[in-house]
């Protein structure tokens, strides 16, 4: 399996920090953001990586995470996006790199707290399809949001999904669809076939849509916390103070 790092997007919510660089230089506690998503890739095991990047500052992110060794990947291989067509959009460059292969695609500003290695090992023997992760959260308007078949999930119990909102005014559920996607090299179909949004970008949310219209979506919920930094100044202070927390409960 290969992984995609998203990491293109003009990142207007975090203006004017992201003025003069790109929203995934920016730095969480003692890292840029982009070696958070990077890390969780190569810790589950995942060797293979494409960053998707664009603006003027694409060449920083050469000239910072150079072959990714220091990850310990065999390949950090790097696409340009023009424009920012959508999350779907800065995706269909990695078709070639993906080769027929499933992918795992996070996007450059999800940070998490735990090893998603299950997640991989369980969607690499899932016959075909998606998985996506979801986790509970305050404000789920501001996120793609599952619909539930009857009750919410709780322990062990996994209702079906009947459809992902993107950022609803009402959401249906208190789920956030998280930036971390497994699929089949259908995806690249899928996406071929989208029609731009509302906000004339190319969905996700209308990708895992088709997967589960297919039937072949499965989901997980996220164990330990979940931070989208690039939301806005409030979830990028959120997603530094998770990281400074974690690093001190492991120096104690
Ligand atoms: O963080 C999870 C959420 O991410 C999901 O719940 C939503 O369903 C999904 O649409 C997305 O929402 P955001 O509004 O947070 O997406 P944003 O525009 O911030 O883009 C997320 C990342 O995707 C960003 O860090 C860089 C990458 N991206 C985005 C665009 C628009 C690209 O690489 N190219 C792009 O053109």
């Amino acid at each position: 399996m290969k992984g995609v790092v998203l990491a293109g997007g003009l990142g207007t919510r975090l203006l004017p920090l992201t003025k003069v660089t790109n929203k995934h230089l920016l730095p969480v506690y003692d890292k840029p953001m982009v070696y958070y998503p990077i890390e969780t890739l190569a810790r589950a095991g995942i060797e293979e990586v494409m960053l998707v990047t664009g603006g003027n500052n694409a060449g920083d992110f050469l000239r910072l995470l150079g072959n990714g060794k220091e990850f310990g990947l065999k390949e950090l291989a790097y696409a340009y996006q023009e424009g920012h067509g959508g999350i779907a959009a800065a995706l269909a460059l990695a078709e070639d790199f993906a080769d027929g292969d499933k992918i795992v695609v996070i996007l450059g500003d999800n940070l998490i707290e735990k090893n998603i290695r299950g997640g991989t090992e369980d969607f690499a023997r899932q016959k075909e399809g998606a998985k996506i992760y979801l986790k509970e959260v305050e404000h789920p308007e501001r996120f793609g949001v599952p619909v539930f078949e009857g009750a919410v999930p709780v322990e062990g119990q996994r209702p079906k999904i009947m459809a992902i909102e993107e950022k609803p005014k009402k959401p249906k559920s208190q789920y956030a669809v998280i930036g971390i996607y497994m699929y089949d090299s259908r995806v690249f179909d899928i996406i071929r076939s989208l029609e731009p949004s509302g906000r004339g970008e190319l969905e996700i949310t209308d990708v895992n849509n088709d997967y589960l219209r297919q039937g072949t979506l499965t989901y997980e919920i996220l164990e330990g916390w979940w931070a989208d930094a690039g939301t806005s100044f409030q979830s990028l202070l959120r997603a530094n103070n998770l990281v400074a927390k974690k690093r001190a409960s492991k120096s104690d």
